[in-house]
């Protein structure tokens, strides 16, 4: 059970946190956020810019430097101060989930789902802290021969607003436990919660400099960021298109070391042999989730021809009971969309899909003038070219496909610029594994979806991104291969 809300929670910081403190931005310009929930602003937030983020980099260097509290710091104690900082978001659970509810408009049980979820993430890359380990190499010659694997320094790192608190977490945490110091870049939409870990950051005990938290737009702080010549790495959760502008940057200023988490349009097989209802409700959850905000949405519902009517009609009724409204209501389901911008793409494409002949089974409007809020919607009789097959749409629309052949199907699920997850649904073993052997993906889920946990590896093929984050293969991306050589003297020679 997650604690009580607090329905109208106080915004505690609206600055930008740099060497653990909280500072007006140097042009004096600020920028509202808005509750989506009532369209009406909570507050105005500092605007950083190419300054700010100057001086967040001046601190993060002085972090960095030989010699400094940060770099002489035990690797334990390092995780130590993880594990304290997982304690005191723990502890403010209820306050940040409001502040995340307000902000974002996702249902208030949802946004401290997200903060119990940063919380295991955090514990998970504590405990790797000091176990980052090299090896020692046997190689030709009178030599000792090790590496160490180095904090690869200064991190940029560019958040969206789907999850702003959690993805928060998911850049800071291996940053940190890897020992790179990090300036972080909330989303516009969303600064709120972000901004308030800070103070969580400073209470925890870590050193002035090794974080620094900058509000503002993505061409003007974001592009300062990804510009930087002393910044040494960038990850990015955002849109694919601005992925490639941040990989250019970064290649063009000083070849930063990227990571990048972006778009899809994953596949949902189901087969015929299965449980039909539980299917349903998997796949209905799979794009609703989050109002259909998640770039893993399990968007494109292939369906096999012995069910597919059924399918559709049960899809319908589930997207027709979910239960639409005030975020902080505890039964309520979907909340808002995000923005005036995601609102209008959405209904573009659902009227998109009307136009291109799709069958709408149930939703396809907007609801009511207060907020951002869109019905949730299925489509039915969808063609592979249609735009609501190809385009990303980031709304509560889901796209049913039907299809009758296990090669036919794996040709088309892979038939799209992204690759980020892919679910199938059967109950043979043999055509499991083809699928999993098949989908080009980073995840692959059978008879389940979005199975996302700290442990195991999440990311994109194709144009859905490059590296991985979570688990092992995550912290790897902020690491430095170093190799050293020691001459072995021989005795008389
Ligand atoms: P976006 O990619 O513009 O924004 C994500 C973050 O990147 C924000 O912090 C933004 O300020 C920053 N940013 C924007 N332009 C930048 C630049 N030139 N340099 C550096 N940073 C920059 O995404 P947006 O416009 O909010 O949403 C557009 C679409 O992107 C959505 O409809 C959805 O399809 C996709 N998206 C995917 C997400 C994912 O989880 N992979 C999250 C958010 C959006
Ligand atoms: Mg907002």
């Amino acid at each position: 059970m997650p604690p009580l809300p607090i329905r109208n929670p106080d915004v505690k910081y609206t600055q930008a946190f740099i060497n653990n403190e909280y500072v007006n931005c140097v042009s004096g310009k600020t920028f509202p956020t808005i509750n989506p929930t009532t369209k009406q602003k909570i507050a105005d937030v500092q605007e950083g810019d190419k300054a700010d983020v100057d001086k967040a980099v001046d601190a993060a260097k002085a972090a960095f430097k030989i010699g400094s509290a940060w770099r002489r710091m035990d690797a334990s104690k390092r995780g130590a101060l993880l594990m304290k900082l997982a304690d005191l978001i723990d502890r403010d659970m209820g306050y940040i989930g409001s502040l995340e509810t307000i902000d974002n408009g996702k249902p208030y049980k949802n946004a401290c789902g997200d903060i119990g979820f940063a919380v295991d993430i955090l514990r998970y890359y504590a405990g790797w802290a000091d176990k980052i380990t090299g090896k020692t190499i046997p190689i030709n010659g009178d030599y000792f021969c090790y590496t160490r694997h180095e904090p690869v320094g200064i991190c940029g790192q560019i958040v969206p607003w789907n999850y702003p608190f959690m993805l928060f977490i998911l850049k800071l945490a291996p940053a940190l436990a890897s020992g790179c110091v990090s300036i972080l870049k909330p989303a516009e939409q969303t600064p709120l919660t972000a901004l308030y870990a800070g103070a969580l950051i400073k209470e925890a005990g870590f050193p002035p400099g090794v974080v620094g938290i900058i509000p503002g737009y993505g061409p003007t702080a974001g592009a300062a960021i990804t510009n930087h010549p002393d910044i040494n790495k960038v990850s990015f959760t955002g849109s694919t298109e601005v992925g490639q502008l941040i990989q250019q940057a970064s290649g063009m200023s000083n070849l930063k070391r990227t990571s990048l988490e972006l778009g899809g349009k994953s596949p949902n097989i189901v087969f015929g042999d299965v449980d039909l209802d539980a299917a349903v409700a998997w796949s209905h959850a799979a794009v609703m989730e989050n109002m259909g905000q998640c770039c893993v949405a399990g968007t494109r519902t292939f369906v096999h021809e012995s069910i597919y009517d059924e399918f559709v009609k049960k899809s319908a009724a589930m997207a027709s009971n979910r239960i639409v409204g005030d975020p902080f209501d505890e039964k309520t389901q979907n909340g808002p969309q995000i923005d005036d911008v995601q609102f209008e793409k959405i209904l573009e494409l659902i009227e998109s899909g009307k136009k291109e002949g799709a069958k709408v089974e149930c939703g396809g409007e907007k609801m009511g003038d207060k907020g951002y809020y869109i019905q949730p919607t299925v489509f039915s009789n969808v063609q592979d070219n249609m735009r609501i097959a190809k385009e990303e749409i980031f709304g509560p629309v889901q796209q049913i496909l039907k299809f009758s052949d296990e090669d036919e199907v794996i040709e088309r699920a892979n038939n799209t610029q992204y690759g980020l997850g892919a679910a199938v649904f059967t109950n043979d073993i043999n055509r499991a594994l083809k699928f999993a052997n098949s989908l080009q993906a980073g995840s692959v889920w059978i008879n389940c979806n979005l199975a996302i946990t700290p442990q195991a590896p999440f990311g994109g093929f194709k144009m859905s991104g490059i590296g991985r984050e979570y688990s092992e293969y995550g912290l790897q991306e902020y690491l430095e291969v170093k190799n050293v050589v020691i001459k072995i003297p021989q005795k008389n020679s």
